[in-house]
């Protein structure tokens, strides 16, 4: 029943975390791209920098041209969300949530790379709303960004330039802070810090009901397959963000195939996908 009080949260909970109630405001011209920047942009950060030696009150931005459908779908970096998934993609960890919640498939929670938490921010409302207390939510991510790429071992990430954007470090103060801010930092919050590699082999993880990948490198979601795919129930979804990516792409079929998955990938929108184990 969409207007039932939990429905209703977590419907208003999606449009704040993505920032869909309020139009999007003009971004500052230095902060999205990493050794990117065109002339003009450069030029603009070179300008922005020299106005705030005199002055640290000044800014430099730029318009946007956002709609609500760049929104739905994630399609932009945005200046003040919580998330960037895009709200088609929250539906669907609501779906996939409330679906394993109702079958009883057994275990926890994860999304790995976190941003600013959003997602997982959801995932920790959605037990709420339905007042399930045995499940934990894990937050992993590097809380500084992303690693360089390490074409010996991926030459898939070859050219990934990703590490350098200043954009995409955000630190854990700032997720738990964000946590905070919708009173949702409890202790079925578990955050797991550093390099997946590193983080996930000894994390206190035994079954997952929802496994979420959000690292868009080869290696970031070939390292979370290899790590996490095992624990996940049978019954239980792994759903992948940026199947669009091609070095993603490449990592989650290469998976597939070499442990012969043959359940169908479900696309979310443009870049989203999922399956569930059978
Ligand atoms: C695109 S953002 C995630 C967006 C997020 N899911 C949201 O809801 O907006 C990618 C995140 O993955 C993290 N990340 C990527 N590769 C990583 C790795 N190998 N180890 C740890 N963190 C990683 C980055 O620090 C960054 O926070």
């Amino acid at each position: 029943m969409q207007n039932r009080p939990e429905a209703l949260y977590l419907d208003l909970l999606k449009k704040t975390l993505t920032y869909a109630l309020w139009p999007e405001p003009p971004h500052p011209v230095d902060v999205y791209k990493g050794a990117d920047l065109t002339i003009r942009e450069k030029a603009l950060a070179a300008l922005y920098k020299l106005l705030s030696s005199f002055n640290g009150d000044i800014e430099v931005v730029k318009k946007t041209s956002i709609y609500p459908e760049h929104r739905e779908n994630g399609m932009f970096w945005p200046a003040n969300a919580d998330t960037m998934v895009g709200l088609k993609r929250l539906d669907n960890l609501q779906d996939c949530i409330e679906t394993v919640l109702k079958e009883g498939i057994e275990g926890d929670l994860i999304e790995t790379g976190v941003w600013r938490g959003g997602a997982c921010i959801l995932m920790r409302a959605v037990l709420a709303a339905h007042r399930v207390k045995d499940r934990r939510v894990f937050v992993a991510d590097s809380f500084k960004g992303l690693p360089e790429p390490d074409p010996k071992q991926y030459p898939a990430d070859k050219w990934s330039n990703l590490h350098s954007m200043r954009y995409l470090k955000v630190t854990k103060d700032e997720v738990m802070n964000n946590f905070k801010k919708y009173g949702l930092l409890d202790e079925q919050v578990i955050f797991l810090e550093g390099w997946f590699k590193d983080s996930l082999l000894g994390a206190p993880i035994n079954k997952l009901a929802v496994l979420r990948l959000d690292g868009d490198m080869f290696g970031s979601t070939i390292e979370v397959l290899n790590i996490l795919y095992p624990k996940l129930a049978r019954g239980g979804f792994c759903i992948i963000d940026d199947y669009a990516l091609e070095p993603c792409r490449k990592a989650v079929d290469d998976y597939r195939k070499e442990h012969g998955i043959a359940s169908g990938l479900v696309p979310i929108d443009w870049t989203g996908k999922y399956w569930r184990k059978e």
